[in-house]
This record gives C-alpha cells, structure tokens and sequence, in this order.
C-alpha cells in the first residue's frame, strides 16, 4: 500500500515537474533537449612504456546510467548503437546502475546490458547507489544511509535550500552497509563482470594490461589494499573508481588512467544552483581530464540522472585509446 502510494506521488510530482518546464519555456532544453543529447570524447592517452600490442588499444568508458522512469527506451537504443558503431576493445562502467539502490526496472536493465559486446570484455564497479541501501551526504555533511521515500523530484528541490558542507566522515550505519544481491545476480547473467577492489590482468596478444576496479568511497568500501592486491606493476593499468574524491588516496598505488563518475559533469551548470547540486570534497575534480599523482584522471559525466535535468553537461559516452 505504502508502494502504491509513494509511486503515485512519483507520478504526479514527475507530471508537475514537466508542466513546469514545458510552462516555464526555458524548461524545455534542459529537461527534454539536453538529457537526449549524447556526446562521444575521443580521447588519446599517452602511456609510459605501452607496449606495442597495447597501442590503439580502445577503451569505451559510460557510466551513471541511473536507470529509471524518465530514461526513454529511444535513448538506451541509440546508447548501444553508438556503443556498438565505435568498435571499443573493451568496455567499462563506472557505477551507478540504479537510483537509491532500487532494482525496480530489473528487465529493461538486463535487457540493456545484454546487448553490450566488446572482444576484451565488459567490466563494471558500483556506486553509492547499488549497494543494499543507498549511501549519500547527510543534513549534517556525513556520508550516511539516506532514508527518504519522498520522490526524487522532492529531495533534489530540497537540496537547493540546504548548505552542507561536507566532514569527509563516514557513519557507523553505511560502514554496516553490504552489497546489492538482487544487483550482483543480475548482472552475473550479463557480459559485464564485476570488478569489486579486484584487479584483472587483460591480455591483449603478448601483452597484458592491468583493470583494477574499487569499491564505493562514500560507504568506506573503497579499499584499494585489496584492489590491487593481484595487480602487476610491470604492466600497465587502468583503474575505475566511481567517486573522484577518491583518486587522491591512490598516491601510493600504481596505475597510468583513473576513470570515474558519480558527479554527472555538475548536472545543472548554473550559478548558485550548481553548487548546489554539486558536493565534492574536491571540486576541481567536477568533469574532464586532469592528471594527479603521475596518473591521467577522466571525470565523465556520465549519461543518466536521478532528477531528469542537464543545463551545460550533456551525458557522454569516453572513448579512449591508449597511445
Ligand atoms: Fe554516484
């Protein structure tokens, strides 16, 4: 009953939602254009001491699917013939399957996934919201369990009348948080492999190239002792951290590209607003390519949302080759 009536509530605040943008005229783009827009960056790395087995290697990096009712069937179809037309050597997904760890479009999101194909393989990781319960930035800037069963719709506007400012803290409850199961048995029966603080050797002719995935950072699961515990340094590597913030604590592991997620580009690159929307310990870490560490990070800015608006952050496909 409590189901029933929280999912008419979604309806209607989603109905709202697009009466206001359709009314308000300026709503228009960011709420029907802008979403549907997908963008491909061609990226070339240069790698030290990449093999020649390994150079023009493609990897095809999306992320932040956030698969939910305002995610048309149209757009996942052209997701997977843009996929499909660029040819990857292997495809990788950093995080976010689902909206507050709910598994409500089971079918549609292994339907998708089933039609990904790339002949090195497909490799995922999680987000903070494909855990058991979903893990985020309270009221008083702590990474906590955040319960809520108001629509998204309702918890973003909200967002916009608080100021937090975050403790880099996690709470005693997400530290208890376990793994998605529903999620993990799902996607066993897709071609996509789960990388959880793992690494693989991917070998690639007479070469091998190291993919090391980590855990959530925000529900302390980011552990990358153990990630790179099978990883061979002598090769190269790409590592798939879905939260930027924590690319500074790889200092001291080895690696050549860090690809992450989580921050949608900004999502609404207004002022004001896209503070807002935006809690970053590190916020120079928003979008795009930077370097840290001796290693090139690529923030992408994914191609879902929870709350069905882009202003200035388009979703977008990264492709990259290894140089
Ligand atoms: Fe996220």
């Amino acid at each position: 009953m409590k189901n029933l009536i929280s999912s008419k509530t979604t309806k209607i605040t989603n109905l709202l939602w697009d009466i206001f943008c359709v009314a308000s005229i300026i709503g228009i783009w960011p709420r029907f254009i802008e979403p549907q827009c997908l963008i491909t960056k061609k990226l070339g790395l240069s790698i030290r001491n990449l093999p020649k087995s390994l150079k023009g290697f493609k990897v095809l990096q999306f992320s932040d699917l956030h698969l939910n009712e305002h995610v048309k069937n149209s757009f996942l179809e052209k997701l997977v013939k843009t996929i499909d037309a660029l040819k990857p050597d292997l495809i990788v997904f950093t995080g976010d399957f689902l909206c507050y760890s709910e598994l409500n479009d089971r079918e549609r999101l292994h339907k998708l996934l089933c039609q990904f194909k790339a002949p090195h393989g497909c490799y995922a990781i999680f987000g903070n919201h494909d855990y058991e319960e979903y893990v985020s930035i309270n009221d008083e800037g702590v990474y906590d369990v955040i319960e809520n069963s108001s629509p998204s719709l309702i918890r973003g506007f909200k967002r916009l009348f608080k100021t937090t400012t975050l403790k880099k803290r996690i709470s005693t409850r997400a530290l208890t948080i376990g793994s998605h199961m529903p999620l993990i048995e799902m996607l066993a029966t897709t071609p996509f492999n789960l990388l959880q603080n793992k690494t693989v050797g991917i070998v690639v002719n007479d070469a091998i190239l190291n993919l090391c995935g980590c855990g959530e950072y925000m529900l302390g699961d980011f552990k990358p002792h153990v990630a790179f515990a099978n990883y061979d340094s002598i090769h190269p590597g790409i590592i798939l951290v879905h939260n930027p913030d924590a690319v500074p604590h790889l200092k001291d592991y080895p690696g050549d590209v860090v690809l992450c997620g989580h921050t949608h580009g900004g999502q609404v690159n207004l002022p004001w607003i896209g503070k807002k929307f935006t809690l970053l310990e590190n916020m120079q870490f928003k979008k795009g390519l930077f370097s840290l560490h001796e290693k090139w990070v690529y923030v992408n800015r994914g191609i879902g949302s929870v709350i069905p608006f882009r202003w200035l952050s388009p979703p977008e496909l990264l492709l990259l080759t290894l140089e």
